[in-house]
């Protein structure tokens, strides 16, 4: 069957491309005042280069501004601790559709940028989760032999169902691509496997992915969203949880049949996303109709899906300056997102299972210009992310997609620039960063939201427990406020004081800090003094020196006093082995210059001169599908939107009269 699908394949292709070829517009970026880092002159109606940055929100005045906050910590652990997670609990959500242009199309042509940004992670956190699928697994088929000009992935409209849903043509050398990265770097999977058809189940990617990954394959998901799956098209408008739970068992069972799918004891499930706005489904509403019971030994991971918002309009366009100061710079809001949660994640450490945020991110839909790629999300990201740590999560991770995402933390260029462009790296992969070193890599670290300042949206804190000894203690300032008004200072007291305990305030603090002009920058930002740089400016690697804050505390009062600017996040460590343990050691690097399986893996350093020049993407031959990514339209995205897509690969959007965008819209119109 597949093969025959080929030709197809080559002229939805060269139609494909001859849009994007006719409608792309150079131009170069304004420099805005809020944006001052270096940019690339050439930014090619790229996302990235959009220049769009909102107003910062209006800074509070009275009793929400504080600059002093208290931060008692207690020897020995405190009340309602999250249970112990490990440095890996910040990973990465691959959209299957790019995830070859993310990572490369098979083993001996790696993407080099994407392992040294893997490694900063994997060198802080000790390993990272990553998980290749989304909205594109569903309809994804392997074609045994490969498919043409060696590409591992291929989008092709087929046109044979009704409800226009792509298929996505996966060759097993994506799944060698993903062995290979796990032999040089510690990085486990999750695969997504498709559940469009019961009656049709293709079974081949678990087979692969079993065969080729081994202890490295942690989890299989089956279903994607199962609560949107009548709104898609997917299933019949009758689909309930019920339904699920019996189609679950059906396609287990066909796993279970198959010889060359010898575990099948680690299914991802139910993932449901959306609550209220997808058909009232919640995780327990699965649970309810047997689910646990009846595949509990299959399951590894109990997991479920969110985004906080949308960009979808289905329900009207949203204003993203309006959502910042409402959704995003609002530790109140953060707790509501992870208090929905809280009956599941008692249910999963009950079971013994662990309890994963499968994929999230700003906003479903691509998120928002100068929302999901603005410092505010990196602050958010590190807010929530150690919010579901304290709510019992034991993983999340945040989601890729295409180039036209406003929410990747990290962004591939074009894929004719791949030659002489760099990635972009977005705010929220400084958030990886930042958990990974927040959590250390010791697996025993417990988190507590601190409801600092009597517990003000704006200056939210957590402290990281190891073995019942407080040892990181991480805040957030999400104020902006260049006058320095609105700095505060953090006057940390561990034991004594009120606590009838003795004082264990230790002699100095490492203070390292997350740091940018403005909640609405989107590349002046570094951590402990180091970044990636601007649009397509990145190998990979941070570039500059390593920064890192000591802070005398007062013994004799007990106490130690940590500056925070506005805005900023902050890791405190309370003693130096609380810095080293997580500390980056001498992080791997990959030469841009080209990558084979078994052999450069640890060029440590590539002069700049080869690395404008090189192919830093991994190999000629990437189909270029501009932007295709079904990512773009993942979570929360409503029954209209997905009724009314049609297929159009590409359409182009003019922002303003100097740029072209071209939005991904595969999946919606
Ligand atoms: C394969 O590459 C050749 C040469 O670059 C190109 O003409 C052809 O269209 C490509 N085929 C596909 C399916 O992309
Ligand atoms: C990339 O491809 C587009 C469309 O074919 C073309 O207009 C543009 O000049 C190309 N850019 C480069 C750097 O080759
Ligand atoms: C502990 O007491 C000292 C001395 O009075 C004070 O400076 C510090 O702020 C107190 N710590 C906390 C967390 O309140
Ligand atoms: C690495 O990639 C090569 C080429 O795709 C493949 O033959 C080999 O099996 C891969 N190795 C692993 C460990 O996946
Ligand atoms: C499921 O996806 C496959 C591969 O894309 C496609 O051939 C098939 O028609 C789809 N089945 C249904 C019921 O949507
Ligand atoms: C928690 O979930 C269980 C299982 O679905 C359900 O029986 C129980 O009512 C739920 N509790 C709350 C407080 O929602
Ligand atoms: C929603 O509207 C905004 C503003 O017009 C637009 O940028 C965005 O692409 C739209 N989202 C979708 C999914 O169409
Ligand atoms: C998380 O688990 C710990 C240990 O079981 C428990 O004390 C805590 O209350 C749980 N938190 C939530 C929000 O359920
Ligand atoms: C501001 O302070 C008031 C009064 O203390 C409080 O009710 C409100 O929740 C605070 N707002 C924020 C955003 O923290
Ligand atoms: C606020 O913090 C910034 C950054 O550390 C610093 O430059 C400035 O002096 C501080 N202002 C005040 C008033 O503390
Ligand atoms: C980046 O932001 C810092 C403050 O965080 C500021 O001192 C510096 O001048 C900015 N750099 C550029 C290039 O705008």
């Amino acid at each position: 069957m597949l093969p025959d699908t080929i030709p197809s394949i080559i002229l939805a292709l060269s139609l494909f491309v001859a849009r994007v070829s006719a409608s792309v517009t150079i131009y170069t970026t304004t420099s805005s005042a809020a944006s001052a880092a270096p940019q690339p002159t050439l930014c090619i109606g790229a996302v990235p280069c959009d220049g769009n940055v909102l107003q910062p929100m209006p800074n509070p005045t009275g009793p929400n501004l504080s600059q002093i906050v208290p931060v008692q910590l207690y020897p020995g652990g405190m009340n309602s601790m999250g249970i112990p997670v490990s440095g890996s609990f910040f990973g990465f959500s691959l959209e299957l559709s790019v995830a070859n242009r993310l990572f490369g199309n098979d083993g001996n042509k790696l993407v080099p940028i994407f392992l040294n940004l893997m490694a900063t992670i994997t060198n802080r956190a000790g390993k990272v989760l990553l998980r290749v699928g989304g909205n594109s697994q569903e309809s994804a088929a392997v074609v045994p032999g490969g498919l043409p000009n060696d590409t591992a992935i291929l989008k092709v409209q087929t046109g044979a169902d009704k409800t226009f849903t792509p298929t996505l043509l996966v060759s097993p050398s994506l799944v060698y691509a993903m062995g290979n990265i796990s032999s040089l770097l510690p990085i486990d999977w999750f695969i997504g496997l498709p559940f469009n058809d019961t009656t049709n189940p293709r079974l081949e990617l678990a087979e692969i992915a079993q065969s080729v990954l081994g202890k490295n394959l942690i989890g299989m998901q089956l279903g994607n969203e199962p609560d949107l799956y009548a709104g898609n098209g997917i299933r019949p408008n009758t689909y309930q949880p019920a339904d699920y739970t019996t189609d679950f068992g059906t396609v287990l069972h066909d796993y279970q049949s198959d010889p060359s799918v010898p575990n099948t004891n680690i299914f991802v499930a139910p993932s449901v996303c959306c609550g209220s706005s997808g058909n009232g489904w919640t995780p327990e509403t699965v649970f309810n109709t047997g689910f646990l019971s009846q595949f509990s030994t299959n399951l590894a991971y109990i997991s479920v899906e969110h985004y906080p918002t949308n960009n979808c309009n289905d329900s009207g366009i949203l204003d993203p300056a309006a959502l910042m100061a409402s959704t995003f710079l609002n530790h109140g809001m953060v707790s509501q997102l992870s208090q929905q949660y809280w009956n599941t994640s008692q249910i999963a450490v009950t079971m013994g299972k662990p309890f994963i945020m499968f994929e999230t991110n700003t906003a479903s839909c691509g998120g928002f210009s100068g929302l999901s790629d603005s410092f505010a999300s990196a602050m958010w990201s590190v807010d929530y992310a150690l919010n579901m740590a304290y709510v019992n999560f034991s993983n999340a991770l945040w989601h890729v997609g295409g180039e036209s995402d406003y929410y990747n933390p990290f962004t591939p260029p074009a894929t004719n620039q791949s030659h002489f462009r760099q990635w972009t790296i977005g705010p929220t992969f400084y958030s990886g960063l930042v958990v990974a070193e927040a959590l250390g890599n010791s697996g025993q670290a417990r988190v507590v939201d601190l409801f600092l300042n009597n517990n003000n949206n704006f200056s939210p804190g957590y402290a990281i427990y190891e073995n019942g000894n407080p040892q990181r203690v991480v805040l957030i300032n999400y104020l902006t406020d260049p006058s320095g008004a609105s700095n505060y200072t953090a006057y940390i007291s561990v034991g004594g004081n009120a606590t009838n305990t003795p004082g264990g305030t230790p002699s100095s603090v490492l203070v390292k800090y997350l740091l940018s002009p403005s909640a609405t920058e989107k590349f002046n930002i570094t951590w402990a003094g180091q970044t990636f740089g601007g649009a397509f400016e990145s190998d990979g690697r941070l570039t500059g020196t390593e920064q890192t804050y000591t802070y005398t505390c007062d013994q004799t009062n007990n106490v130690c006093a940590v500056p925070m600017p506005a805005p900023a996040v902050a890791i405190v460590f309370l003693s130096s082995s609380a810095q080293s343990e997580s500390g980056p050691s001498a992080t791997q690097t990959f030469s841009t210059s080209g990558l084979s399986a078994g052999h450069a893996a640890n060029t440590a350093t590539v002069a700049q001169a080869v690395l404008a020049t090189s192919n830093g993407r991994g190999g000629g031959n990437w189909v270029g599908l501009g932007s295709t990514s079904p990512g773009s339209s993942s979570g929360a995205f409503s029954e209209r939107l997905r009724s009314s897509s049609l297929v159009i690969p590409v359409v182009v959007v003019a922002l303003t009269s100097a740029a072209t965008i071209f939005r991904a819209s595969s999946w919606y119109s």
